[in-house]
């Protein structure tokens, strides 16, 4: 006897899935679109960001799609006025510390960010002061192979999974608290000096303009 299929409804389509998978698997899988940030389909989950929101009847809190399981007759719905609005106030968060020099950022036409805040209909953040935006951080230029901006970091944490689960090593994490958090390689070494094997997995995953191939650099949109 075959496994019992999961029927359910995501984004007012029918679908029906095999049991033991989220509702983003399962919205991929059926190829419905719910917007999602730190989640990556080669990646284990992590719920850091909170761009993939559903609202879920019967539920009376907003769920993060990537990590909840998908369950028999579950009507998610991520484009809902409540779920648009609570994405909208997510990336406008993300917002106030990243810089917006998107025109001569390297990826400036493939950032899902960018992406985000124009299917949004954000340009600025409205909760971003003088001051916030994130400047502490120097180019990181010191390897062969990919430049690290860490100012444009957004701490979505692929790069971690993609070093641990991907390539095998744990050569970076996030590393201090708070508004200092970034990631790096363990506190007091250099990239150079750590685990990294400069296999580039973390930089095929970067969402942002954080992480950049050096020879990506200058050759624009990559379509
Ligand atoms: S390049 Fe280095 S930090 Fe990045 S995934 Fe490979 S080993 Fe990890
Ligand atoms: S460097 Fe890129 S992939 Fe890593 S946490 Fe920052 S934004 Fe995410
Ligand atoms: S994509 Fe689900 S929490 Fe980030």
């Amino acid at each position: 006897m075959g496994t019992r299929q999961i029927k359910a409804v995501i984004n007012g389509r029918e679908i029906t899935s095999e049991p033991g998978v989220t509702i983003l698997q399962a919205a991929r899988a059926n190829g419905i679109r719910i917007p999602s940030l730190c989640d990556h389909p080669a990646l284990p989950p992590s719920g850091a960001c909170r761009v993939c929101l559903v609202e879920v009847e019967k539920n009376p809190k907003l769920l993060p799609a990537c990590t909840t399981p998908l369950t028999d007759g579950m009507v998610a719905d991520a484009f809902s006025p409540k779920a648009i609005e609570a994405r909208k106030a997510v990336v406008e968060m993300i917002l106030i510390r990243h810089p917006l020099d998107c025109f001569s950022c390297e990826s400036n036409g493939r950032c899902e960010l960018q992406n985000l805040a124009y299917e949004l209909g954000i340009e600025e953040s409205p909760f971003r002061d003088d001051g916030d935006v994130c400047t502490e951080h120097e180019l990181d230029d010191t390897n062969p192979f990919f430049i690290r901006d860490m100012n444009k970091c957004i701490l979505c944490g692929r790069c971690v999974r993609a070093c641990d689960h991907q390539s095998g090593y744990h050569a970076i994490d996030f590393q201090f608290r708070g508004i200092h958090t970034m990631i790096d390689p363990p506190i007091g070494s250099k990239l150079e000096e750590s685990d990294c094997v400069f296999c580039g997995q973390c930089v095929q995953v970067c969402p942002v303009g954080a992480l950049v191939e050096k020879k990506a650099v200058g050759q624009g949109r990559a379509w």
